[in-house]
C-alpha cells in the first residue's frame, strides 16, 4: 500500500504541559501542531492543511468555542473538538447545538479515550474529503456527459435531417408530404415496406425532426427475440421474475418515455405478444414482468414491417384490433424499382457519403457505370445499392471515377463467379456450389416476378412442379416474394 501521507492534528491550550501531554498521546498517529494561544491558532490554521482541532474551552483571548466558530470560517472541513471541563457544560451544548463542535471531551481525558476519538475524527476528516472529491469528479463526468450528448443529438439530428433522405420520385415526394404533415404530432406511425427500402431511416427522421427529439428514440426488432424475452426487453422485469433475471431491469418503453419507441418487424410477433401490446397502447401503461407495479408511459410508436399486415389480419395472423392501432398514420415505402428516378441521386448521394467516410477523394461515378445502376431491380432496395456503391468505392483508385467494372451486380457472371468462391463454408464441393448457384437464380427470377410460379418457372425452363420441389428443397418461402 502507498504510505498515507500523516493527517495534521492542532491542539490549542494555553497550558503547555497539557499541550504535550496530547502530542505524546498523538505523535504516533498524527502530525502534531501546538499552539498556545487562540490567535496563533488561527495563523496556523491559515497555513496549514489541519485536519482535526483540538481545543480547549478556557483560555484567555477567547473561548474554546469562540475560537471554533472562527475556525469553522477558516477551514470548515476539520473536524472540530472541544475539551471542557464540567462547569462548562451549558456551553458546550450549545456549540453541539449550533454546529460548531462534532465531538467534545471532558476532562479529565484519559489517554486512551483521546487517540480513539481523534483517531475517529481523522477517519472521518479522511471520509468526507474522499467523498467530496468523488462528489466533484461526478459532475464534472455528468458535465461532459450532459455536453456529449448535447454534440451527440446535433450529429443525430443532422444525419437525420431531411436533406439526407433522397427522394426526387413522386412517389418519395408524397412520402415527405406526409412525413410534414405526421412529425409535429404524437400520431402512431406504420411504416411499411420490401427489406431496405429505408423504413428505419424514416422512423428516425420522425423522431429527431419531431417535438421529442430531446428524449430517447429507442428501437426493437421484434423478430430477433422469443415472445418472453421481447416481453421483459419492451416492459421491463423485476427481480425472480424468471430463471436468469437477477435484477430489476428497466424496459425500453420505460426508457423511451417522453421519447419514440420503435418497433421494427412488428408483423413477426406471436399472437400472445400482440395481446399484451395491445394492453399497452390502450391503457397507456406497461407492468414489468413479475410485477403489479403499474408505469404509466407517454411514448410516441412508430412500426414498420416488410409483411403486408391487411393480408396477414385477413389470414387470421395479425390481431385486427392491434393492426388499427397501430396503423393510425401508415406510410409506404415503395421498392427502389419503382421509383428508379432515385436511382442516379441516390448513386450520387452514396459516392459522396463513402469517400467521405473512406477520406478518399473521388471523382464520381461515370455514366455507363450509372446506365449499369440504372437498369437493375435491387430485390435488396436501398440498402442494396448502398452496398454496392460502398464497395465502388473501396476498390475505386484516388482521384478516380466510379466505373462499370467496380460496380457488382448480383447475377452478373462475376457474382456467380464469386458465389462458386465463397458460399457455406471455407471449402464447399461442387454439388453445394451448384446447388447454391442454383438457389440464387431461382430466387432472382421470384423477385423478378414478384412471387409469380408460373412465369418464373418458365423464365427458368422448369415445369411449375419442378419448380415447387425446388422451392420446398431449399425452403425459400414463397410468400415473401409475394407481398409487393
Ligand atoms: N431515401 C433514402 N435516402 C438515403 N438513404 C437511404 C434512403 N432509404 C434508405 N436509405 C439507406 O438505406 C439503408 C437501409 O435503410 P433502412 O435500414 O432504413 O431500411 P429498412 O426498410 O429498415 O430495411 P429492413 O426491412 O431490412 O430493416 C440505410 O443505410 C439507409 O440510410
Ligand atoms: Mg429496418
Amino acid at each position: 500500500m502507498k504510505a498515507k501521507r500523516r493527517l495534521k492534528v492542532l491542539a490549542v491550550d494555553d497550558e503547555p504541559g497539557i499541550l504535550h501531554a496530547i502530542q505524546r498521546v498523538l505523535r504516533r498517529d498524527f502530525d502534531v501542531v501546538l499552539s498556545a494561544s487562540p490567535l496563533s491558532a488561527l495563523e496556523v490554521l491559515r497555513d496549514q492543511e489541519i485536519a482535526v482541532m483540538l481545543v480547549d474551552q478556557r483560555m484567555p483571548e477567547m473561548t474554546g468555542v469562540e475560537l471554533l466558530r472562527k475556525a469553522r470560517e477558516i477551514r470548515p472541513e476539520a473536524v472540530r473538538i472541544l475539551i471542557t471541563g464540567y462547569s462548562d457544560i451549558d456551553a458546550t451544548i450549545q456549540a453541539i447545538n449550533e454546529g460548531q463542535v462534532f465531538y467534545y471531551i471532558q476532562k479529565p481525558w484519559e489517554p486512551e479515550e483521546l487517540r480513539l476519538i481523534v483517531r475517529r475524527a481523522g477517519e472521518h476528516f479522511q471520509l468526507k474529503k474522499d467523498n467530496d472529491r468523488l462528489v466533484e469528479e461526478l459532475k464534472q463526468a455528468n458535465e461532459r456527459l450532459r455536453r456529449e450528448n448535447i454534440l451527440l443529438h446535433r450529429e443525430m439530428e443532422a444525419e437525420y435531417a431531411f436533406d439526407q433522405i433522397i427522394g426526387k420520385s413522386s412517389a418519395m415526394q408524397q412520402v415527405f408530404h406526409l412525413l410534414k404533415k405526421v412529425i409535429p404530432t404524437d400520431v402512431t406511425v406504420l411504416i411499411t415496406g420490401e427489406t431496405g427500402t429505408g423504413k428505419e431511416l424514416i422512423a428516425r427522421a420522425i423522431h429527431f425532426n419531431g417535438p421529442r427529439k430531446q428524449k430517447m428514440f429507442v428501437s426493437q426488432n421484434c423478430a430477433s427475440l422469443p415472445e418472453t424475452l421481447l416481453e421483459s426487453e419492451l416492459f421491463g422485469h423485476v427481480k425472480g421474475a424468471f430463471t436468469g433475471a437477477t435484477r430489476d431491469k428497466k424496459g425500453l418503453f420505460e426508457i423511451a418515455d417522453g421519447g419514440t419507441i420503435f418497433l421494427d418487424e412488428i408483423g413477426e410477433t406471436s399472437p400472445e405478444f400482440q395481446k399484451r401490446l395491445l394492453r399497452v397502447l390502450q391503457e397507456g401503461e406497461i407492468h414489468p414482468v413479475g410485477s403489479e407495479k403499474t408505469i404509466h408511459i407517454d411514448v410516441r410508436i412508430i412500426s414498420a414491417t416488410n409483411r403486408d399486415l391487411t393480408r396477414a389480419v385477413a389470414e387470421g395472423k395479425f390481431r385486427e384490433d392491434l393492426f388499427y392501432r397501430l396503423n393510425v398514420f401508415p406510410i409506404h415505402l415503395p421498392p427502389l424499382r419503382e421509383r428508379r428516378e432515385d436511382i442516379l441521386e441516390l448513386a450520387h448521394h452514396f459516392v459522396q457519403k463513402y469517400a467521405l467516410k473512406m477520406g478518399k477523394s473521388i471523382a464520381g461515378i461515370s455514366e455507363s457505370a450509372l446506365q449499369l445502376l440504372q437498369e437493375y431491380d435491387y430485390p435488396g432496395n436501398v440498402r442494396q445499392l448502398e452496398n454496392i456503391i460502398e464497395r465502388a468505392v473501396v476498390l475505386a483508385d484516388e482521384g478516380m471515377e466510379v466505373t462499370p467494372e467496380l460496380i457488382d451486380l448480383p447475377g452478373s457472371a462475376g457474382t456467380a463467379a464469386r458465389l462458386g468462391e465463397t458460399v457455406s463454408g471455407k471449402n464447399p464441393g461442387l454439388k453445394k456450389r451448384v446447388e447454391e448457384l442454383e438457389r440464387y437464380c431461382i430466387e432472382q427470377a421470384l423477385q423478378r416476378h414478384r412471387g409469380n410460379i408460373s412465369r418464373a418457372a418458365r423464365e427458368l425452363g422448369l415445369s411449375r412442379m419442378g419448380l415447387h420441389k425446388k422451392l420446398q428443397r431449399y425452403r425459400v418461402d414463397l410468400k415473401r416474394y409475394k407481398q409487393s
